[in-house]
């Protein structure tokens, strides 16, 4: 088992009011799925896969990624967990402005030893994700797609075995999106697990498994 949730939950107090953000969910993700994370605008999702990822403490529940019991963990062990098992594509995952596209990518491997974090394998990933010619550009030089495309390729850098996908494809054009998504499809072949949250039906028919959040609660884990 690669990702377990059991009976976890996320409350917000806000303004008074309590939000249910995820409400007692208990679910399994197998070592080498793929999963699609479906639902309405609110219903939960990001709220969902941040705890999956040790981003975001649930108010109760337990999380168990590759079998640790990781917010139990503390937080010198949780962020090093964090930077060897998991890749993050979120929509909004900002690259360093001062940073070119190369370094961009070797910085979360920079605590890693070997050669993972050389500047030959940042360009390998680049290439992989279509922006070689853009390794020493800057962040404020490459347009919304290519940031995201270098993001992706920093997740990738310290060959996770968990990529968490918030909205990967958001606002990216259909081209760069089926691109992206036949990358994930080949990592996931190579044995990555993949949680991805998605808008797109279309994109979440190309997982192995459809996940629906309804107000916080799991709707169904229909196969596909
Ligand atoms: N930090 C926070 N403080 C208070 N409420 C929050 C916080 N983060 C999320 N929420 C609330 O929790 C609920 C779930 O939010 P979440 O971001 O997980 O939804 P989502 O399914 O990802 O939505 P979207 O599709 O719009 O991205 C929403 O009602 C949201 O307003
Ligand atoms: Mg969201």
């Amino acid at each position: 088992m690669m990702i377990e949730l059991q009976e976890t939950a996320k409350t917000y107090e806000s303004g008074g009011g309590r939000i249910k953000a995820v409400d007692n969910v208990s679910l399994k993700v197998d070592d080498g799925e793929f999963v699609a994370v479906v639902g309405h605008s609110g219903s939960g999702k990001t709220t969902l896969v941040s705890i999956m990822g040790g981003l975001t403490r649930p108010t109760s529940g337990r999380v168990l990624v590759a079998g640790t019991d990781i917010w139990t963990l503390d937080n010198e062990h949780l962020a090093r967990l964090r930077s060897e098992q998991i890749g993050f594509c979120f929509q909004f995952s900002s690259l360093i402005p001062t940073l070119d596209s190369v370094d961009n990518v070797r910085l979360p491997a920079s605590f890693a030893s070997g050669e993972r974090g050389s500047p030959a394998r940042a360009l390998e990933l680049l290439e992989t994700v279509g922006v070689k010619d853009k390794a020493r550009a800057f962040p404020a030089e490459l347009s919304g797609g290519q940031q995201r495309r270098v993001a992706i390729a920093r997740a990738l850098v310290n060959e996770p075995r968990i990529i968490l996908a918030d909205e990967p494809t958001g606002d990216l054009d259909e081209v760069t999106e089926s691109e992206i998504m036949d990358l994930f499809q080949r990592l996931n072949k190579q044995g990555v697990t993949i949680v991805m949250v998605t808008h797109s039906q279309n994109l979440a028919t190309k997982a192995g498994r459809i996940l629906t959040m309804n107000a916080g609660a799991l709707e169904a884990g229909a196969a596909v």
